[in-house]
């Protein structure tokens, strides 16, 4: 042993470190600079500049040890990663495969054939009992339904989740109504779409879901068309912006994932009703949340601190405003079951998918540009949760479920606690009427 109490470990793994140092057996002790020597030339072999530190000090009662890690500990050390990353993102690693077709995430608009085999190949995916996984796409969720006479709000269709849905309903026979705060983009999106599926039924209106006048102002009008309501999704979304007011002075995240919704959803409820009784077709409303709503803050849902600038943390908020998503689903769906209505309501976990969701932030960009493009879903992955919950006759009867990857999925604590649920809604209709008194809407 050396004075200052580092000792070179194991003969074996400096043998495997480098093939020219063959001290197998017992432990030898060597002086300072011959321990760093042996540990100079360990370091230069495969492992150089490898992210892993590959030996590290222990403490053995005052003495210190150097220990080299063995390549078997690497083997295990990254096939529990990769294990771990699938598991906690519910299946969603994958590998990229090779099919051109749908290396695209959002233009140019292209139906692939009805046979396609999906563009990743996952390892840790598979089937659940609905019999799909987190590698089935829309299309595939979606195959041999039939959906004409049907109509579809679809909040959020000019990127991402919600162009891919739009696209998948339309191509199904769905009457769709897109919802968008951009009409520009709404229209060129929609002619997109109709120069690939010619007999596409699409429309285009004005919501700006962020603002409860604009919600108002949707409710009118699309009442005044007459069309009839048969699925509802709630799709539009924004990340971790900076902290921002809206008009209404609502948290940016919390008033466009959540209250626009609900209100939206509340206003549109009696047409919903109206076409479900009318047609004896069961009307579906289908609300984004995200696995990142059991990051929020930790009281869940802070409701004296919904607009404070001093406490915001961007990605709680937006965990706060998912955690919003799947209690706003539960309650209604509890409420519907109790006054008989034949409407589902169902909250759900996409996936994560590169879109443009990242948009404010840089680092999520980076992230969301290169490890999710190449790792995780694609987009015709991603909006398939949304279209099974909008189409698949498997859904039939099932509500107020929180559904990832195809398959219902189990949400955080909050959601199962029937009284935060309760307090949650309340909450929300409180501070709705309380901003359309203040503002006189
Ligand atoms: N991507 C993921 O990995 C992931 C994971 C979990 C959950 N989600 C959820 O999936 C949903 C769709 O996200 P995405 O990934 O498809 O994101 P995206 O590509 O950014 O699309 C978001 C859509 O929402 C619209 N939007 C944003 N603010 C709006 C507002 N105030 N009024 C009306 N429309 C508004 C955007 O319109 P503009 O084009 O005009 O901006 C866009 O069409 C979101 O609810 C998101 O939270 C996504």
């Amino acid at each position: 042993m050396h004075e200052s109490g580092v000792r070179v470990s194991h003969g074996r793994d400096a043998r495997w470190a480098n093939g020219a140092i063959s001290t197998r057996g017992s432990p030898q002790v060597k002086t300072e600079i011959e321990e760093r020597r042996i540990i100079r030339k360990m370091s230069c072999g495969w492992r150089k500049g490898s992210w892993i530190p590959h030996q590290y000090q222990k403490s053995q009662g005052n003495q210190k040890k150097v220990v080299t890690k063995q390549p078997s500990q690497y083997c295990w050390c990254s096939a529990s990663f990769l294990i771990y990353i699938s598991l906690k993102f519910q299946h969603n690693f994958c590998i990229t495969g090779s099919d051109h077709h749908h290396s695209r995430s959002k233009f140019p608009i292209k139906i692939s054939s009805s046979n396609h085999i999906p563009q990743k190949m996952w390892i840790f995916s598979w089937n659940g009992p609905t019999g799909f996984s987190a590698s089935s796409t829309a299309e595939q969720v979606t195959r041999g339904i039939e959906a004409y006479g049907l109509t579809a709000i679809i909040t959020g269709p000019t990127s991402g989740i919600g162009l891919e849905t739009a696209r998948i309903l339309a191509l199904r026979g769905v009457h769709v109504v897109m919802a968008v705060r951009n009409t520009t983009a709404g229209h060129k999106i929609k002619q997109e779409i109709v120069n690939e599926i010619p007999k596409a039924k699409i429309d285009v209106m004005e919501l700006d879901v962020a603002s409860l006048k604009s919600v108002n102002k949707f409710v009118a009008e699309y009442k005044s068309t007459g069309f009839p309501i048969n699925i509802l999704i709630a799709n539009a979304g924004v990340m971790a912006p900076p902290f921002t007011l809206t008009e209404d002075n609502i948290e940016l995240q919390f008033a466009t994932n959540h209250i626009g919704h609900f209100h939206l959803i509340n206003g549109l409820l009696d047409t919903m009703k109206n076409t479900a009784q009318k047609s004896g077709i069961e009307g579906r409303i289908v609300i984004l949340s995200s696995e990142l709503h059991k990051m929020s803050y930790k009281e869940g849902v802070r409701f004296d601190q919904i607009n404070d600038e001093k406490s915001y943390n961007p990605l709680l908020a937006y965990g706060q405003s998912k955690l919003a998503n799947a209690l706003h689903a539960k309650e209604l769906s509890r409420r519907l079951k109790e006054e008989g209505v034949n409407i589902t309501v169902n909250s759900l976990h996409p996936g994560v998918i590169a879109t443009n969701l990242a948009r404010h932030t840089a680092w999520m960009r980076v992230i969301f540009g290169y490890i999710v493009r190449l790792m995780l879903k694609n987009v015709e992955q991603g909006a398939s949760t949304t279209c099974y919950l909008a189409l698949n006759p498997g859904v039939k009867g099932i509500s107020g479920e929180y559904w990832a990857d195809n398959n219902i999925s189990s949400p955080s604590g909050f959601v199962n606690d029937p009284e935060f649920v309760k307090k949650f809604w309340d909450f929300s209709v409180d501070l709705v009427d309380r901003t359309l008194t203040s503002s006189s809407l």
